[in-house]
């Protein structure tokens, strides 16, 4: 789809643990971005039609015998090319200049002092607050170069050749602690390789919709329906294209939260025309699941049995030749990212569904990052409530419910968990943490209710805030609220005697218990 769109910027990665954030400071811009992996050949680039290059960094040294290299035709393309960190250190070592590994590794805030002639500053003041995280350091530019920023550390914390329209800088424009990195990429962007950043959410579904106009013809078109904000999104941009060559399967599992069946497909029937079939197959689940009590074990049963259940009824279909998913751009890029160059790109597991149906794969947001989606969605007249739901794991309760899986603990969680979702919400908690949910402990503790002994079941609160699910805290829930769910789900829930908070940031625990 991206042959549509006249500005994009390709950025080459090296490895670094920030080039996806490199990407999604590029697209804040405006500017439509891909990330490719550093070994991607010269035919490859030069058809993507950059409008600019930007090399990110990366956990090698140059000098090291297996560090990534680059091919230097990228230099003479005639298009700016800005590298970042190791992608400035590369930049100098195969242009002809001097790195070393330094003593001391610069890493962390430093105090810069730039020239605001310089196009990549301008508009900045003379000294610049930045973010360092290197070991190589630049001795002696390649020759065309000059210096226009040091550090402490760094001679040259930031290189130019105006004419050949390369840049080359130390620090990390795209991490917050660089307050003044926006403005550097708004001036390689704009000012340097005269882009006007016109790529827009209303763009893309514009695009989007006639890309899939284009792919489907007078074909129909499958899609599962999650409840979540990506299938949501996916389905919706698919009715807009296709209307009623559209069907969507939404399989209960049985593993769902109290309600959410018959309040997804309420909100689908609300917001949505086309045809949704819902599948009740908790019973199928429970069954597949009975005696397992390892969470991964659990796993291993619930995404085959999805599979299982949804080739069954899309076989039931006639005219069906496309099954549209959302996969997500971190889905095709994540190890390239994180693992470095030569890691394999992971295949999304969802691939299996349409090889086991024969059927060609639409794939609207694989170019978007998740609060693309929710722009999207909300470009597309979606309900918040949609846009905005805490994330809910494919594998729902089981992994809630600790120990093995029975319909009365499902039961039991569902209540306590309702009471805990009802009360924040009523709070106006819910916005304010990424997810909140709770977990059956199959312990049982004594307690006394009335004048009798009680001897059941075990509630743990667990409420996170996160800005990405990578790293959480606990949510500092006021005592009121907290007091309130614990009397409600003790008095409500038969089977609990006993709620418990979870006090665990992320690391050490997970956000799940299982
Ligand atoms: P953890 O527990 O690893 O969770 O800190 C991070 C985020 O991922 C969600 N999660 C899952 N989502 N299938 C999913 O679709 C899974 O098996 C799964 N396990 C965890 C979790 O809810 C949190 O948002």
């Amino acid at each position: 789809m991206s042959d549509t769109i006249h500005e994009k910027v390709l950025i080459l990665d090296f490895g670094s643990q920030y080039t996806q954030l490199i990407a999604r400071r590029v697209r804040e811009l405006h500017v439509y971005c891909e990330i490719y992996p550093c070994t991607t050949d010269l035919t490859k680039i030069t058809e993507f039609k950059p409008s600019a290059v930007i090399l990110s960094g990366g956990p090698k040294n140059v000098s090291e015998d297996d560090a990534p290299l680059i091919d230097t035709a990228v230099y003479d393309l005639g298009i700016p090319v800005l590298g970042i960190c190791y992608g400035m250190q590369l930049t100098t070592h195969v242009l002809g200049g001097k790195v070393s590994a330094s003593a001391k590794r610069e890493y962390g805030h430093a105090k810069m002092e730039l020239n605001p002639e310089c196009d990549l500053f301008h508009g900045l003041d003379k000294t610049e607050n930045v973010w360092m995280s290197h070991g190589d350091r630049i001795e002696k530019t390649p020759s065309g170069f000059t210096g226009c920023a040091s550090t402490d550390g760094s001679h040259y914390a930031a290189i130019e050749n105006r004419e050949k329209r390369i840049w080359g800088i130390q620090f990390h424009p795209e991490v917050a602690h660089t307050p003044n990195g926006k403005k550097m990429l708004e001036n390689f962007l704009f000012n340097i390789s005269g882009l006007t950043g016109d790529w827009t959410m209303r763009s893309f579904v514009k695009d989007s919709i006639a890309s899939i106009k284009n792919q489907v013809g007078d074909g129909g078109v499958l899609c599962a329906l999650s409840g979540g904000v990506d299938s949501s999104v996916v389905a919706k941009l698919l009715e807009e294209a296709i209307g009623d060559q559209l069907t969507c399967i939404f399989v209960d599992n049985g593993l769902l939260r109290q309600g959410e069946a018959e309040r997804v497909m309420s909100t689908y029937a609300k917001h949505f025309k086309m045809k949704v079939i819902m599948v009740d197959a908790s019973d199928f689940f429970l069954e597949k699941l009975r005696g397992v009590d390892d969470p991964q074990a659990k796993r291993k049963i619930i995404g085959p049995a999805f599979v299982d259940v949804f080739v069954d009824e899309a076989n039931k279909l006639d005219n069906i030749n496309f099954l549209a998913q959302g996969t997500l751009y971190p889905d095709v890029i994540e190890s390239v990212s994180f693992k470095g160059p030569s890691a394999v790109i992971k295949t999304h597991h969802n691939l299996e569904l349409g090889d086991r149906l024969h059927l060609d794969l639409i794939e609207p947001l694989r170019e978007l990052f998740k609060d693309e989606v929710r722009a999207v969605g909300e470009e597309l007249g979606l309900p918040k409530s949609m846009i905005w739901r805490h994330p809910f794991p494919g594998p729902g309760l089981a992994v809630r419910t600790l120990g093995e899986i029975t319909k009365e603990r499902l039961d039991i969680l569902r209540l306590a968990d309702a009471i805990i979702l009802e009360e924040l919400n009523k709070a106006n908690w819910c916005d304010k943490v990424w997810q909140a949910f709770g977990v059956f402990l199959p312990v049982k503790a004594v307690g006394v209710m009335g004048d009798e002994r009680t001897y059941e079941n075990v509630i743990a609160i667990r409420a996170v805030t996160s800005k990405d699910a990578m790293t959480a805290d606990w949510a500092h829930i006021p005592y009121d609220i907290l007091s309130k769910i614990s009397n409600r789900i003790i008095g409500e829930v038969r089977g609990v005697n006993r709620v418990v908070l979870d006090i665990t940031s992320k690391p050490p625990g997970t956000i799940e218990w299982e």
